[in-house]
């Protein structure tokens, strides 16, 4: 053999070397980041706009977007925050039937759902079974080549998010006049809502979740503002004790869900977020994060102590801005601003909140 002759066997052997190297990468890599998103207004980048038509213009959106996108709050959402740290763009609701892109992945979340009752829109199960179609229609139209659409290996590699469950528990609170018992005795039915919705997306080929615990409700200045209470009804920061102590419940209910599902689909990854923690230290420690009057609305009407009243809510007339939204943790009485939404981001990707401890990011690391 020449050596022209064993040079250019050696460059076969090379590109062979190299293509079988890149199949198999490809074939166990994690793949790329992409996004699965169910939920309700903690996550809706406009579902909830697209899919009923309701206004959500302007006053929300004025910090980042300058328009209503359908996010109710003055900016970016945490779901926005969580994009940004993966280099995706923000994620276009699966009800979106103009301009959207669905590279990054969809979102099914809907301001206002919750998991009970089903078949109502947007409930979780509805947004699930959204998910099952999108899937196979993603599938049909991947193949024929006329589109940008999300193929098997981006479902398989996608994080499926879940944030739901404070809808449930604050029509369940309002429906017993804020008593616990009542309310307590529903919660089971509202977690088996969230397992299903974990059985079902496993059983179409999601296989990474990532699932947010509830919030603090009972700090926020709506709650705080409508219902009559004595001292005795809120707890040492000055949130009410019988949203929270509900939320707590709701949350630890949540995590032995986690924990049961890892045992049971044993070729998953499922993450458990404690925010409540994040955002009740927001408000404990509402100085250090250089926010103030933690109780106020930013966007609303009445003044202090918490700036909201039914009749002239944010964006209605009557109702007014703050001086400085950044110094507000929540906007509209309900929705945080953006900057609690970022502070409570970072707080998430530092990975400190996560059951088993875990980083966004490593879901697509090797
Ligand atoms: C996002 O992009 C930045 C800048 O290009 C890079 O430093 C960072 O590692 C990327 N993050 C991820 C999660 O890929
Ligand atoms: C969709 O988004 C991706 C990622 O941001 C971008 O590269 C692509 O150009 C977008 N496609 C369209 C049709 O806008
Ligand atoms: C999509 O749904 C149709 C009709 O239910 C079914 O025949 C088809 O196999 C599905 N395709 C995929 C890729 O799941
Ligand atoms: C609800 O509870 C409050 C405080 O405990 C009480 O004053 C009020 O009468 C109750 N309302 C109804 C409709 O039961
Ligand atoms: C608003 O508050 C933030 C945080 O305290 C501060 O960084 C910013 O400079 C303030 N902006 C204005 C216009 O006062």
């Amino acid at each position: 053999m020449d050596n022209e002759g064993f040079s250019t066997q050696l460059m076969w052997l090379l590109w062979i070397w190299i293509f079988l190297g890149m199949t198999a990468i490809s074939d166990c890599s994690p793949g790329r980041p992409l996004i699965i998103n169910f939920g309700d207004s903690n996550s809706d980048t406009g579902g909830v706009l697209a899919g009923t038509g309701l206004p959500i213009g302007l006053p929300h959106g004025m910090t980042f977007f300058h328009r209503g996108t359908g996010r109710l709050g003055d900016g970016r959402l945490i779901i926005d925050f969580f994009c940004e740290h993966l280099n995706l763009s923000y994620l276009s609701p699966y009800l979106d039937s103009l301009a959207s892109n669905f590279t990054s992945g969809v979102n099914f979340a809907v301001s206002g759902a919750m998991t009970l009752p089903q078949f109502i829109p947007f409930a979780l199960d509805v947004q699930v079974r959204q998910f099952i179609r999108f899937k196979n229609r993603s599938l049909e139209l991947q193949t024929t080549g006329s589109g940008n659409f999300i193929d098997e290996k981006g479902f398989f590699s996608a994080l499926y998010m879940i944030d739901i469950g404070q809808n449930d528990l604050l029509m369940a609170l309002y429906a017993s006049n804020l008593t616990y018992a009542p309310v307590a005795k529903q919660i089971p039915y509202f977690l088996a809502e969230v397992k299903l919705a974990i059985q079902n997306i496993y059983l179409y080929g999601g296989r990474k979740f990532w699932i947010h615990n509830t919030g603090p409700l009972g700090c926020a200045p709506k709650e705080l503002a409508l219902h009559p209470r004595t001292k005795n009804d809120l707890d040492r920061i000055g949130c009410f004790r019988v949203h929270n102590d509900l939320a707590r419940a709701f949350n630890k209910g949540l995590r032995n869900i986690c924990k049961d599902m890892r045992t049971v689909l044993k070729d998953t990854t499922i993450v458990y977020v404690d925010v409540y923690s994040i955002k009740y230290n927001l408000f404990a420690k509402y100085k250090k994060y250089g926010f103030e009057d933690p109780f106020m609305a930013c966007c609303g009407y009445g003044g202090p102590p918490n700036n909201y009243d039914p009749k002239a809510t944010c964006g209605q007339p009557g109702s007014s801005i703050c001086h400085n939204v950044s110094r507000s943790i929540v906007w509209d009485g309900v929705h945080y601003s953006e900057a609690s939404n970022r502070a409570i981001a970072t707080s998430i990707l530092s990975g400190h909140y996560s059951t088993p401890q875990m980083k966004l990011e490593n879901f697509w690391k090797a």
